[in-house]
């Protein structure tokens, strides 16, 4: 049963990257079921359309854009497309990443280097690209909300993970700058902390097979969160509920970062 209004979302028009796939695909889904208009993207054209496929199906709009966020053009090429199709654009979700487990000292200059880009300066690359976009949206009262998708391992020293940490905290400090620059043009800036989230390809990359279920035991709530459960408060974020939060980190972990050991090298 759903706890939002089934329209709380109409006239929201959402870029979401890396919406082909995963958290970002589900942010997509649920956004349209909630009265958005979407235009996902990622690398992976056929992720894209296949996602795009299934909205549609459940009766929303959705546009696939085949945009890398570590290229400018593409992103800005991605931005037209939501204003020629949709004819403005009100909400940007950042959740393009990438991550795999790998020591500091083993981790090569070009290994560290692509996660930043993917991460922290697509987040960048996109956020910009679309400013134009919001700002109008702002001067018009439509809410315009930048929504970034970050972690919790940076909260801590969290092993194997030097560059997603660095990357997520850029994301983080960002965040911060930008909901005090842009505040007063009506554009509210936050992110969302998952924790560890089922069904994942994140999930998949940090805790194959047994180490999952060992993960969930010592998560305070007893278990993974869900794709779900990211997209619920993504849609709370874009709604009138949320008008005063700007410059926030939403944590949906189930308390799982409160709770970390200190780590066995
Ligand atoms: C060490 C690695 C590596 C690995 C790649 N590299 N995989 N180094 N261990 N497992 C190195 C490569 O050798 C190369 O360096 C550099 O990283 C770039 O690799 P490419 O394959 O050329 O990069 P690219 O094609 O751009 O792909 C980016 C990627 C890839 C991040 C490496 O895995 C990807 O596309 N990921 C997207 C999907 C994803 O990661 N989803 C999970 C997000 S979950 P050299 O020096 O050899 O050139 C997430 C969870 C957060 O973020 C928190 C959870 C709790
Ligand atoms: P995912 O399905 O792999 O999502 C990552 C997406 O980013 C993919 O759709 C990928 O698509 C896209 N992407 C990667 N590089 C890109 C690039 N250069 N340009 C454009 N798109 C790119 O993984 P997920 O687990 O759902 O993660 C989604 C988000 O949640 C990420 O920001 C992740 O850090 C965050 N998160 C996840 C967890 C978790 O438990 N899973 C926990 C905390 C935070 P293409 O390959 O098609 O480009």
């Amino acid at each position: 049963m759903s706890v939002f209004r089934a329209d709380v979302l109409k006239g929201r028009v959402a870029l979401v990257t890396g919406g082909g796939t995963g958290i970002c695909k589900g942010i997509a889904r649920n956004f349209s079921q909630y009265g958005a208009n979407v235009v996902i993207t990622s690398r992976k054209l056929e992720n894209l359309e296949k996602a795009a496929e299934e909205i549609e199906a459940a009766g929303g709009k959705c546009v696939p854009v085949q945009a890398d966020v570590r290229k400018p053009e593409e992103v800005e090429r991605a931005v037209a497309v939501a204003l020629e199709r949709f004819g403005k654009l009100d909400t940007v979700v950042n959740g393009a990443a990438g991550n795999f487990l790998c020591p500091a000292s083993q981790l090569s200059y070009n290994a560290f280097r692509t996660v930043m880009e993917i991460d922290t300066i697509g987040t960048f690359n996109v956020t910009k690209a679309a400013f134009e976009a919001l700002s109008k949206a702002g001067a018009e009262g439509q809410d315009p909300l930048v929504l970034n998708i970050t972690a919790t391992l940076h909260y801590v020293g969290t092993p194997l993970q030097a560059h997603v940490m660095a990357a997520k905290a850029g994301i983080d400090a960002l965040m911060k700058n930008l909901a005090v620059e842009w505040g007063p043009l009506g554009i509210r800036v936050n992110n969302i902390a998952p924790g560890p989230i089922g069904d994942t390809e994140g999930m998949m990359r940090l805790a194959p097979g047994d180490l999952a279920q060992k993960m969930a035991a010592n998560i305070p709530l007893r278990r993974f969160g869900t794709i779900q459960e990211i997209a619920d408060m993504a849609v709370f974020l874009a709604s009138p509920a949320a008008r005063y939060i700007s410059g926030a980190i939403m944590i949906v972990d189930g308390a799982q970062w409160l709770a970390t050991q200190p780590f066995e090298m």
